[in-house]
């Protein structure tokens, strides 16, 4: 259906251009890299990680990992993101979320240099989000403004609205469409009559992470819809959006799965190969 976002092209255009540019690079003798460390049991997270090994092997960006057992401590953490900060030849480090329990994962994340937080979680980047100046900004939602800018809307003056208030989507997308001047709202999990905020959104982000949330009649005609929930429903994965019934209603929406996840990994990516440059 034309009205479900093609995502699947938009990423592989991207990665073509980035390939390219990795390609520059490792002639100027900077090879880009990625330190991933993963300190949980939790199968998503694996998943996840999988996905951002075999993205970093298509490019050609170097995939360091460090997978942690439920024996280590916040020091080891702290100790190994240390030695990462120093080094000179590593880009980009990730810590996947979440860590085991009886970490201190404010710490841990706090600890890994601004410069090289290519999840754009830390106090510092995502205080320059916030006040609009140049920074890394985290992967979902910048492959979300991808997405949307590949519709070629100007988003002056839309309504968008966010449902979901995490610090890895749904606060930062609030600060990137507000940075590119639209009227923004923020609901969340304790907002009263949900409805009544989206039925006036041009562009209305759900990034909850319960299935099928957002059904037709709380969807303004014509609207543009971007799906962040992965939900696990009898063996199939869901969005937050009841696309079957909402899809004719809508100018675009993204498709879940083989949406916003697909853009996710591409954001890390380019965010690794934007440290590398500053090599430079
Ligand atoms: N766990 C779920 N999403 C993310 C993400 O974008 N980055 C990290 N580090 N962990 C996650």
């Amino acid at each position: 259906m034309q009205n479900i976002i093609d995502v699947k092209s938009i990423v592989n255009e991207s990665k073509e251009k980035l390939k390219i540019e990795i390609d520059k690079l490792k002639k100027e003798n900077i090879h880009p890299k990625l330190a991933v460390i993963l300190a949980n049991n939790d199968s998503a997270s694996q998943i996840y990680v999988n996905k951002k090994r075999k993205m970093c092997e298509e490019l050609g960006i170097i995939d360091e990992e460090y997978i942690l057992d439920e024996s280590v401590t916040t020091e080891k953490m702290l100790e190994i993101i240390n030695k990462l900060n120093k080094d000179k030849s590593v880009d980009g480090i990730l810590v996947q979320l979440p860590v085991f329990s009886h970490l201190d994962e404010k710490l841990i994340l706090n600890t890994i240099s601004p410069q090289k937080d290519v999840d754009g979680f830390h106090p510092e980047n995502l205080g320059r989000l916030l006040i609009g100046e140049d920074t890394i900004v985290s992967c979902t939602p910048k492959g979300i403004m991808k997405i949307i800018d590949s519709l070629g809307e100007d988003l002056t003056g839309k309504n968008a609205v966010v449902i979901g208030r995490s610090r890895i989507v749904g606060k930062p997308i609030a600060c990137l469409l507000l940075n590119r001047n639209a009227t923004v709202t923020i609901c969340h999990s304790k907002t009263k009559n949900l409805e009544n905020y989206t039925k006036n959104a041009d562009i209305l982000i759900v990034a909850v992470g319960k299935a099928s949330l957002v059904k037709k009649e709380m969807i303004k005609d014509g609207a543009i819809v971007i799906d962040v929930g992965i939900n696990r429903i009898d063996g199939k994965i869901k969005g937050d959006v009841d696309t079957l019934n909402v899809v004719d209603k809508v100018k675009y929406i993204t498709p879940v799965p083989g949406g916003v996840g697909l853009t996710t990994v591409l954001s890390l990516m380019e965010n690794v190969v934007e440290v590398a440059k500053r090599r430079k």
